[in-house]
């Protein structure tokens, strides 16, 4: 059976000691790792303690880093390479979050080099796909998932999307609050799974596809109810260490009866 998936995704949130306390605590939780693969993603400067710690203790945690550039090195003032994050262990690291989308103005063809870089060097992806609120009001939702998909699929093959966690995360339910509807979410799982699987040709039930946005243990139970959805990526509420072992706990107590 294929493991639930919890990440955190720390964004620009605590220094290096935090960061290894928060490891430190969540050994003490009692989590179900035989049905829970748990990955935090955190901000580069922690990356080389925790993966210090990990190794250290009996942690089964996974490393991940937020963003990484696409060349091997250079003048490229205040990036990072793969080749850099590789010294800290790090198994995952995400691309295309929206945050980087729209902030940072990484369109869909800078997003794919990423991505591209990440599965050429053997490291998993975290690919992530939302619509902002104006693009769903004006009915473009599937529209957009279905472009920024595709700008991935033509570039990847069959082997490297074993190695991708999808991500669909509605921009305009990160960090606000305002968590998208169990209908919303299980029809753009539907779609994405949809998509991916035709492509590929592959059974739609083998993806490892998360739900972002405003995640919490308020709502991780009906969240968890949806078949599609294999776990969550998490901003917010995976800042407290305790509010992230309960949603933790919630998936694998719903994913597994
Ligand atoms: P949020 O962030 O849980 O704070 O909405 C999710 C994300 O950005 O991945």
């Amino acid at each position: 059976m294929k493991k639930s998936i919890v990440a955190a995704n720390w964004k620009m949130y605590k220094t290096i000691d935090e960061s290894v306390n928060f490891l430190e605590k969540l050994n003490l939780k009692k989590i179900d790792h035989e049905h829970l693969r748990i990955i935090i993603c955190a901000p580069f400067t922690s990356l080389f303690s925790m993966n210090k710690y990990i190794n250290s203790s009996n942690s089964k945690v996974e490393l991940g880093a937020q963003n990484v550039y696409y060349e091997n090195e250079g003048a490229f003032t205040g990036e990072i390479s793969t080749q850099m994050l590789k010294e800290s262990d790090i198994q995952h690291i995400i691309v295309g979050h929206s945050e980087r989308r729209t902030l940072f103005n990484e369109d869909n063809s800078i997003v794919v080099k990423k991505a591209k870089k990440v599965l050429d060097e053997n490291i998993n992806l975290f690919f992530c796909i939302g619509e902002t609120l104006e693009e769903r009001e004006d009915g473009k939702t599937e529209k957009i998932l279905e472009e920024q998909l595709n700008f991935l699929l033509t570039e990847i093959n069959k082997e490297q999307l074993k190695k991708i966690i999808f991500a669909y995360e509605p921009v305009w339910a990160i960090g606000t609050g305002l968590s998208a509807s169990v209908e919303q979410v299980k029809d753009a799982h539907i779609l994405v799974r949809k998509i991916i699987s035709d492509y590929f040709n592959v059974p739609s039930n083998e993806l490892n596809l998360l739900y972002g946005g405003s995640v919490k243990s308020s709502s991780a139970h009906e969240l968890s109810n949806i078949d599609e959805v294999s776990g969550f990526l998490i901003g917010g509420a995976s800042l407290d260490v305790d509010h992230f072992s309960e949603i933790s706990k919630i998936i694998t107590e719903v994913k597994n009866v």
